[in-house]
């Protein structure tokens, strides 16, 4: 089997605040996009990573892949993205070489997860599973409500069981006959979904969880920056 990991770079990071693109604003110096691309060639199963750039960053991306040292065992790919995740994963999915069986799913915007992690999930993938996503159990307790204007109190309506809760993180990994038929499925009825395993289950498909990693954590927020400078720091102490 051949594995390849599909990068989503292509977002502007609203929630981070004015700058450049998130996967583009440095971490420890390097751009965010380049530590995602480390993360995923540090597994010696990824023979592919596709790197999916802002809509008219994909020059731009080039030449960061070329200006930092990346292991040359692995191939790198650049394309273009488009307006939402799911458009961008499609697009990166679309560039994938015929010969690659096996996909992973990686946010550029969660440039620390560990190798461990990313070899959990491609090898829970090769014993067969169709998708596979990295998640860990809550810390907080979960409410849904009526959402209701800016500022106002919203009334709850259920409290899921925690234990029962998992966040997901990435890569999620994905038998690739899978990944493109949840694509085309959920395209078609014209849906979305927060994240690829979400398409597969429309499908109707099994998805597992295996353990994810403290360090996978996605940089979404201002606080997220100063956690993964300080996760960083600690790996070079
Ligand atoms: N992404 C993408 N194409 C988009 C939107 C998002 O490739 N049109 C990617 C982001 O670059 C990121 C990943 O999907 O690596 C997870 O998305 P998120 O954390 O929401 O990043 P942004 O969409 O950039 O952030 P925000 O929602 O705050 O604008
Ligand atoms: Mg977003």
């Amino acid at each position: 089997r051949r594995t390849a990991a599909v990068i989503p770079a292509a977002g502007r990071g609203v929630r981070l605040g004015p700058g450049a693109p998130k996967a583009l604003r440095a971490l420890g110096g390097t751009p965010m996009l380049i530590h995602a691309v480390r993360a995923m060639a540090a597994s010696r199963a990824v023979s592919l990573v596709v790197v999916v750039a802002p809509p008219d960053g994909a020059p731009q991306v080039k030449i960061l892949l070329d200006e930092h040292a990346l292991p040359e065992r692995t191939d790198y790919l650049v394309v273009p993205g488009g307006e939402t995740r799911q458009e961008s994963v499609r697009l990166g999915v679309d560039a994938l070489p015929e010969d690659i069986t096996d996909v992973l799913v990686h946010d550029a915007a969660r440039p620390l997860v560990p190798v461990e992690t990313v070899d959990a999930v491609i090898e829970a993938v090769r014993d067969g599973a169709p998708a596979v996503v990295p998640a860990l159990p809550l810390a907080d307790t979960v409410k849904q409500v009526e959402p209701r204007g800016k500022g106002e109190p919203e009334p709850v309506v259920a409290t899921p069981e925690r234990a029962l809760l998992r966040a997901v993180q990435t890569p999620q990994g994905f038998d690739r006959e899978t990944l493109e038929r949840a694509h085309r499925t959920v395209t078609a009825v014209g849906e979305g979904a927060t994240d690829c395993a979400g398409m597969v289950e429309r499908l109707g498909a099994p998805v597992v969880v295996v353990p994810g990693h403290e360090e996978a954590f996605k940089v979404t927020r201002p606080l997220d920056l100063v956690l993964a400078e300080a996760v960083l720091a600690r790996r070079r102490a």
